[in-house]
């Protein structure tokens, strides 16, 4: 026998002595420095997890070259991710192309005072009264009180007077609503109004 065929059968080919005491399989000759070789069977558990992984491969290089499945490729894993991102642009051009309207329905409403009770009142209080942010019930404002400069205070915020930027937080639609609510506050009599801030303007304007 060749030595090539030697080496592909030397599982069955080998001499084998049987060690008594442990019941190893020896290679005879294999042994060096009182170090000898064994060859016994793999145990079940790794032999079944070498047959795994090559049924894995198989299914893995099918679905990949015989039938192209898109999950698998790169490029189309990119594409559908491009697609997704430009299906989002036409959202935030929207943003820019924005209706600056005054909302007076009660769902509106009722959510914006949701949004102000919650977030806006920690710093305008419930009744608008104002406290770290100006008084919402009055007719002075520092930035004006049309929809439009409202709601690019409420998008961009004034970050060096604390007035932070809710553009991440809440949608165009609801900034609107809790502007809307805001301006259901002019003229109440909140109970420590805060001093009036910026210019007279008119109202309603
Ligand atoms: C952390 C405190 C804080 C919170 C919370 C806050 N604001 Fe303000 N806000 C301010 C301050 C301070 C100003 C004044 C900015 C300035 O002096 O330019 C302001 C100004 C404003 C103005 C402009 C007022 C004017 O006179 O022109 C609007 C409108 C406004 N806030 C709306 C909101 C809304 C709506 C919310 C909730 C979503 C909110 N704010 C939450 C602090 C806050």
């Amino acid at each position: 026998m060749s030595t090539a065929d030697e080496k592909i059968n030397r599982g069955q080919e080998q001499d084998y002595e049987i060690d008594t005491l442990t019941n190893d399989r020896l290679i005879s000759d294999h042994e060096y420095d009182g170090i000898r070789e064994l060859d016994n069977d793999l145990p079940p558990w790794w032999t079944w997890l070498f047959v795994i992984t090559i049924v894995f491969a198989i299914v893995y290089l099918i679905r990949l070259f015989v039938f192209s499945s898109d999950d698998l490729i790169q490029q189309s894993e990119y594409n559908k991710e491009m697609a997704q991102a430009a299906s989002m642009l036409p959202s935030q051009i929207q943003t820019s192309a924005i209706e600056f309207k005054v909302l007076t329905d009660q769902t509106s409403l009722t959510n914006g005072k949701t949004i102000f009770d919650k977030i806006c009142s920690v710093c305008h209080l419930m009744d608008g009264g104002g406290l770290v942010g100006p008084n919402m019930t009055d007719d002075h404002w520092i930035h004006g009180n049309t929809m439009e400069e409202m709601f690019n205070i409420v998008t961009n915020g004034v970050l060096d007077k604390g007035m932070i930027s809710y553009k991440d937080q809440y949608s165009p639609q609801q900034r609107l609503e809790v502007l809307s609510y805001i301006l259901t506050l002019h003229g109440s009599k909140p109970a420590n109004p805060k001093a009036p801030q910026g210019d007279l303007k008119e109202w309603p304007y």
